[in-house]
């Protein structure tokens, strides 16, 4: 089969290892790409949030399937346009895109269907909103309702940080047309973990669960990032909260959406927080999270694209979907500097990796034959090994044998699971 995966960071760079085990995967297309993805696929220099030209590409090229990882392209329509020219696809169609792509949808649809999650109001002009925080207590979460690259969420301490918050992003637009609706949501606490669901839209299978690491610095300080680092399985998540969460989140998210005429395929990644009260969402994505793609496809033993072929054909119950017992971590190494400004172009220099080790990239790109830094995340250092503890030593271990100037990565990933596993 001719495949044609949309996006080019770490979490395509782990889809691609994982498709290109399958037997029926002959020719891998990534659009964009990257320069480690390059070595698995031909990149196409095509951006993913360019819909007709993915399209006049998949025409051209005899694509028989085609994978849309990020979120844009998901809300923009992108498979909505493939499958109107017969190219079948894994992901959602833009109208079950919006579980993601607006807060103000997925919040009013939890409430409608009783799905436990955090208390909101929502509000379309700012003065009012002010005047409601006003009122309340602190911390209190501020959230642009459309997709802001996963910083549109603002946890402010006090009123006047929480005014800043408004103005911000409803005035200033600092997220664009994203802010013109903001939710104001209670603050929530506990630990929070990410469950990866393939559904399609009747069956849902949750995949192996892990914990991100958001904050830029070692023991979750500084800026929130789009993750430093991830480990799976999440020793929060015991066996009966997965039931519990699967009976009182996931099954019923995945009849609300098909209740409002939403089908929802592809993967449903479930943002959770184990508050005191029991679990909640804190936010739905429409796709595979980045990073935590890089450490639960490494555990999946099943065939990837069997699975991804058949939530698009609506036949998931009849293929298996298994994960290995051992667990996987993964180490980001970013360039100094970011969330904020840093430099790039740096040449990364690689060598060869131990078994169960992988370097998924994220920020680099090839040029004139070399690879170079190119964003602020700049791979995933990942390992897989039969404890937790023996794949974040090795992941660590990894990251020595990935370089490039002004490399910066947290110290500590994996930490508080290993202090959870070891207080049980
Ligand atoms: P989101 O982009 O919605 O995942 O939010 C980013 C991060 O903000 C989450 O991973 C949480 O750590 C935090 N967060 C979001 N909503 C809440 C909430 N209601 N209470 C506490 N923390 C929150
Ligand atoms: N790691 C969080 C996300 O993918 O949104």
């Amino acid at each position: 089969m001719n495949i044609m995966v949309i996006g080019g960071g770490g979490r395509e760079h782990a889809i691609i290892h994982s498709l290109k085990k399958s037997p029926k995967a002959e020719k891998i297309y990534a659009l964009p790409g990257n320069g480690g993805i390059a070595a698995l696929a031909e990149c196409v220099a095509i951006g993913a949030t360019e819909i007709e030209k993915i399209v006049d590409f998949a025409k051209n090229n005899n694509i028989d399937f085609a994978v849309v990882a990020p979120d844009d392209p998901l809300v923009l329509g992108a498979v909505d346009a493939l499958e109107e020219i017969g190219v079948p696809c894994f992901g959602p169609r833009a109208n079950a895109a919006i579980i993601e792509g607006s807060k103000v949808f997925s919040k009013n649809l939890m409430k409608k269907y009783n799905i436990p999650t955090a208390g909101y109001e929502v509000f379309d002009d700012s003065t009012k909103a002010i005047e409601y925080i006003e009122k309340g207590t602190f911390p209190v979460v501020i959230k642009a309702d459309g997709l802001a690259l996963g910083k549109g969420v603002i946890i402010a301490q006090s009123f006047d940080e929480a005014k800043d918050a408004v103005h911000s992003i409803m005035e200033d637009k600092i997220f664009g047309a994203s802010g013109n609706n903001v939710v104001v949501e209670e603050f929530l606490t506990g630990p929070e973990v990410s469950v990866l669901c393939f559904t399609d839209g009747e069956t849902l299978v949750p995949m192996v669960s892990s914990m991100d690491h958001k904050r830029v610095g070692d023991g979750d300080t500084g800026l929130n990032t789009g993750g430093m680092g991830t480990i799976a399985p999440n020793p929060c998540y015991t066996e009966e909260l997965a039931k519990e969460c699967m009976e009182t989140i996931f099954l019923p998210t995945v009849d609300a959406m098909n209740k409002e005429g939403r089908t929802f395929k592809g993967c449903l990644y479930f943002g959770l927080m184990i508050t005191p009260k029991g679990p909640k969402v804190i936010e739905y994505n429409c796709r595979f999270g980045d990073p935590e793609t890089q450490v639960v496809l490494p555990l999946l033993e099943s065939d990837l694209l069997d699975i991804m072929i058949a939530v698009s054909k609506g036949n998931l119950k009849n293929v298996p979907v298994k994960f290995s017992d051992g667990a996987a971590a993964c180490v980001v190494v970013a360039s100094e500097g970011y969330p904020k400004s840093y430099e790039k172009g740096f040449e990364v220099t690689e060598e060869k990796l131990p078994d169960d080790c992988f370097v998924y990239h994220a920020g680099t790109q090839m040029k004139d034959g070399k690879v170079v830094t190119s964003g602020g995340r700049v791979a995933g250092v990942c390992a897989k090994a039969e404890t937790l503890e023996k794949a974040l030593e090795k992941a660590y271990k990894a990251t020595e044998s990935f370089n490039f100037e002004k490399k910066y990565m947290r110290k500590d990933i994996g930490k508080r699971a290993l202090d959870i596993l070891n207080s049980k």
